[in-house]
Order: C-alpha cells, then sequence, then structure tokens
C-alpha cells in the first residue's frame, strides 16, 4: 500500500543507456523464439492449429496457436471442478504466496514478455513495460486482497450467545475470456482475481495474442500454482462458446466488446446449472472536454497521449474532443503541431510513437469508418504513411470534425479522433449528449474553474474522470479500472471491490 508494504512495480527504465542497450540486444535475440501456446493438458485428438503474425509485418510468424478440441474443453472442466474445493480451502494466504510467487517470475521474465508484447501484440516498448507492470501489480494487488477478505471470516455483531461469521469462498469454476489490446495485464488481471478468490480458472486469451498468454500460465504453474487449478484452453470464437455454454461454470470475467458480452450473457442465460456471475468491461465512447481556462500545452500532451498512444487500442481511448469554441482553433492548430510530429511505424524502433492496429480486419474497419466521415464531414486530417509499413496493419492516425458525439454510431478501436466544437453555456448538452451514447467508461476534462469540474462531476455517467492529465493508463489500485452501462457491469479491476465479486458468501450462526 501507499505506507509501503506493497509497491507497485517499478518497471524498465528505458532513458538509461545502461538498460536499454543490452535490452536490445535480448530483443534480437528472442526475436528468433518460435513460441507455441496449446491447451495446459492435451487431449488424445489434435486440434487446429494456426499460426501468429506480426500485426506490423504479416509475412513474419511469432509462433503457433493449437486451438482447444471439444474433448479437451470438457476434461478441463471436470478437472477444474476437481481441484477447485482444496484450491478454495487453500486460504486467502497461501493463494497470496503464490500469486506473489508468480510476480516475481513475471518480473525475472520481463523480456520474454517485451518480445512477445512487441511481435505478437504490435506494442512499442514503452507500452510493453507499461503492460507487464500493470500485470505484476495485477497479481502482487489480488494477492493483497485475497489475504484481506479471504484469509479470515469476518466477525458480525449478535446477541450474547450468538457467534456470528461471514466467510467468502470460490465460486467454483471461472472462465476468463480476455482481449488482445492488453494480452499479458488483462489476461493476468482476470486469471489472478478468480484464482485469489478461490475459484478454479479456465482461461481463453484473444485468439490474436495466446502467445503471450502461455508464458504468463507456464510462470504460474511454476510458481507452485497447480495446473489443474489454472487451465489454458487457447481458440477463437468456438472454444469461447463451448466454454460459456458448459453448466459447470460458475462464473465468466470477459474483457472484450459490448456485443461479445450480450452474446456470452445469453449464452450463461440459456443453459443449465448454475446462475452464473458475468463480470465484463467493455467498450467505450470516451470524451475530453477542454475548456477555455485549460493550459494549451497540457491539452496537447495529454490528448495526443489520450488518442494515440498504444495506436489508439486502449479501451480508455480519447475518441471525442470537444474543445470550447472561442479556444477551438486555437488548440486545434496546436494539437495539429504535435500530430503531425508523430511518428508512425516498425514498434522495435524507440522513436515510433504509433504502432500498427492488431490485425488486417480492424485496418479495414476503421479504413471503412474514415472514408465515411471524409464524404460526410467538415474536416478530415491524416497523417502520411512511410512505405516501411506496407506490410503490416497500419492506420494513419486522423482527426475528423464533427458535429456530437451522437453521430457516431459505434467505438472505433484505433487512431482516430474526433472532434466537436461547444458553446460554454452549452456543457450541460454536451455532458447529456456523452451520458446519451450509453457508454460511460473514461471521461477526460482539462479546466482550471473548480465550478466547472465539480458540474461536470456531478453529472457524467463514468467509471473513470480524469481531470487535466490524460485518460488512459489506470493504475492498480489508485485508479480502479472500469465502466458502466455499455461499458461494463463493474466491479472496477485493481479496485477494493473486485475480488468479492469472483466469490461467494457464507454466514454461520452458532447458539453457543
Ligand atoms: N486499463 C487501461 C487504461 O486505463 C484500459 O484498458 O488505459
Amino acid at each position: 500500500d501507499i505506507l509501503g508494504e506493497r509497491l507497485n512495480s517499478a518497471g524498465v527504465d528505458l532513458s538509461d543507456p545502461l538498460v536499454i542497450g543490452p535490452l536490445q540486444a535480448r530483443l534480437a535475440e528472442l526475436a528468433e523464439t518460435p513460441w507455441r501456446a496449446e491447451p495446459t493438458f492435451l487431449g488424445e485428438e489434435e486440434g487446429e492449429t494456426a499460426p501468429i503474425t506480426m500485426p506490423h509485418d504479416l509475412t513474419s510468424t511469432v509462433g503457433t496457436r493449437r486451438d482447444a478440441t471439444e474433448q479437451e474443453v470438457d476434461a478441463a472442466f471436470a478437472r477444474a471442478e476437481l481441484i477447485q474445493p482444496g484450491w478454495d480451502a487453500l486460504g486467502g494466504e497461501k493463494r497470496a504466496l503464490l500469486l506473489e510467487e508468480a510476480a516475481k517470475l513475471f518480473e525475472d521474465h520481463t523480456d520474454e514478455f517485451l518480445s512477445l508484447c512487441q511481435r505478437e501484440a504490435g506494442k512499442t516498448l514503452l507500452d510493453g513495460v507499461a503492460e507487464v507492470r500493470e500485470a505484476v501489480d495485477f497479481l502482487r494487488y489480488y494477492a493483497s486482497e485475497a489475504r484481506r477478505q479471504f484469509e479470515h471470516p469476518l466477525t458480525l455483531p449478535g446477541p450474547t450467545g450468538e457467534e456470528n461469521t461471514l466467510c467468502m469462498h470460490g465460486r467454483g469454476v471461472f472462465a476468463t475470456i480476455s482481449p488482445w489490446n492488453f494480452p499479458l495485464a488483462i489476461f493476468t488481471g482476470m486469471a489472478s482475481a478468480a484464482l485469489a478468490a478461490g475459484n478454479a480458472v479456465i482461461a481463453k486469451p484473444a485468439e490474436q495474442t495466446p502467445l503471450i498468454a502461455a508464458l504468463a500460465v507456464k510462470l504460474c504453474h511454476e510458481a507452485g500454482i497447480p495446473p489443474e487449478a489454472l487451465q489454458l484452453l487457447p481458440g477463437a470464437g468456438e472454444v469461447g462458446q463451448l466454454i460459456t455454454a458448459d453448466p459447470r461454470l460458475a462464473g465468466v470475467a470477459f474483457t472484450g466488446s459490448t456485443e461479445t458480452a450480450r452474446l456470452i450473457n445469453q449464452a450463461l442465460a440459456g443453459r443449465d446449472g448454475p446462475i452464473a456471475t458475468l463480470i465484463a468491461e467493455t467498450g467505450g465512447q470516451n470524451a475530453m472536454i477542454v475548456d477555455s481556462s485549460a493550459l494549451p500545452e497540457q491539452v496537447v500532451r495529454d490528448v495526443l497521449a489520450s488518442a494515440f498512444q498504444s495506436a489508439g487500442q486502449r479501451c480508455s481511448a480519447l475518441r471525442v474532443l470537444y474543445l470550447q469554441d472561442d479556444v477551438a482553433d486555437e488548440m486545434l492548430e496546436m494539437i495539429r503541431g504535435g500530430f503531425e510530429a508523430l511518428h508512425v511505424g516498425d514498434p522495435a524502433l524507440l522513436s515510433t510513437d504509433v504502432g500498427p492496429v492488431i490485425d488486417p480486419d480492424a485496418q479495414a474497419a476503421l479504413e471503412r469508418h474514415v472514408a465515411r466521415r471524409q464524404q460526410n464531414d467538415r474536416t478530415v486530417w491524416r497523417l502520411d504513411l512511410d512505405p516501411s509499413t506496407a506490410k503490416g496493419c497500419f492506420v494513419a492516425p486522423t482527426i475528423i470534425e464533427l458535429d456530437s458525439i451522437l453521430d457516431l454510431k459505434r467505438e472505433n478501436f484505433g487512431p482516430v479522433l474526433h472532434v466537436v466544437r461547444y458553446a460554454a453555456e452549452d456543457l450541460g448538452q454536451v455532458i447529456a449528449d456523452i451520458n446519451a451514447t450509453g457508454y460511460g467508461l473514461t471521461l477526460g476534462l482539462h479546466s482550471r474553474i473548480a465550478a466547472t469540474r465539480r458540474f461536470v462531476q456531478a453529472r457524467a455517467k463514468v467509471g473513470n474522470f480524469y481531470v487535466n492529465r490524460n485518460q488512459i493508463g489506470a493504475i492498480v489500485e489508485s485508479q480502479p479500472f472500469g465502466g458502466e452501462g455499455l461499458s461494463g457491469t463493474g466491479p472496477k479491476a485493481g479496485g477494493p471491490h473486485y475480488l468479492a465479486r469472483f466469490a461467494t458468501e457464507r454466514v454461520t450462526c452458532i447458539d453457543t
């Protein structure tokens, strides 16, 4: 905690030449490694395999995904059901020690994780370092929460002669279905939370990024977490469907699109078995409001980071920038200055600010969106792409002017920023429009007027509200992360209420 019992991971100092030189040499070596993701326990039948290629160079293969078969999914549930009561009975302290051992191994294998972040997910080194840190922080934070909430029963009041206690237990077999945009951090966060709470976990990583998940699972097993308690089942949507249809499933933690969350919810509702818990963290239509009191240099820095870092592929990323009309021209001019200086290209180069998007489908969807807007809207600025990007899934960073956030029908998950001008007296309407999207994940505000901050805070229905800073990169425990409405069910990842949703509560009342 902030008093020093649990510190967040220090990460890697990329500005230190004594660090960066050897790291780059090591990454060059690791680029030769052929990685493989396969089910933790292999069945008799051989499942399908698929090559995993680099998003920034589709001609280069990083490794192979071997998909789980129907029989392997079935056997995974049987093993998970068998081990779960024992894993639960271990208690919070022993599970915490195993998660902390895993955190240590993750730190020891930072280089491999950085290599996979870059090669499998197309992440810049800066994003890779943040990703590894977040994964380590989740492991240690949920370990501390397991100790706090799962080791000792809570004593409750009662009359003399009556002892009341409340204990937290795992729900049973929990599935985690995780996204490609934080292929290590969110994968690890959801799985470690479910484990910390006493569940056996069946983990299905995104089909695009199973290799880094496979390394994470391997290290968890090396740390002493039983392989039956944490089983990896790689595959595409069909494997997810087999998992969510299984009546032995007690809950699902999912991060991904709102549409997929709805499908999972339907699948869970339509099967036999326990009424399953769904913890979903989904999309956003995130805005930032900049008024005339904002500091322009700060705005430029925070807009560029919020919209274009990680190639805009964060659920927290800024999609719609509201500029107060009397400063809009000046602000836009300055933002364009910084925008035009962005380097788009190979994530292995330290000079790169914006890497690729994840795959050709994502690239095509973003290009369709920009093309439609080019026909309809006032202004579209795009950077020119260097010919060296031709082999990969690059989308030129783009700024598009719009009339309202409500002109956008869906989330555009990439380096595309929309700008809307507003008049100061319409601030209430701006917030009403943002709320009317139905999403409620992040909101940024740049204003030095305390009354404006209070006005926005009181009305905006969002999970994470950031003032006078960027709106990405929530820190475990400091900024618990997650939204409401179309953005998710809660509870917030990295927050004090997260583990409880993975658990069931049992009360004992003894008449002494
Ligand atoms: N947790 C990430 C962030 O805050 C988003 O997924 O940027």
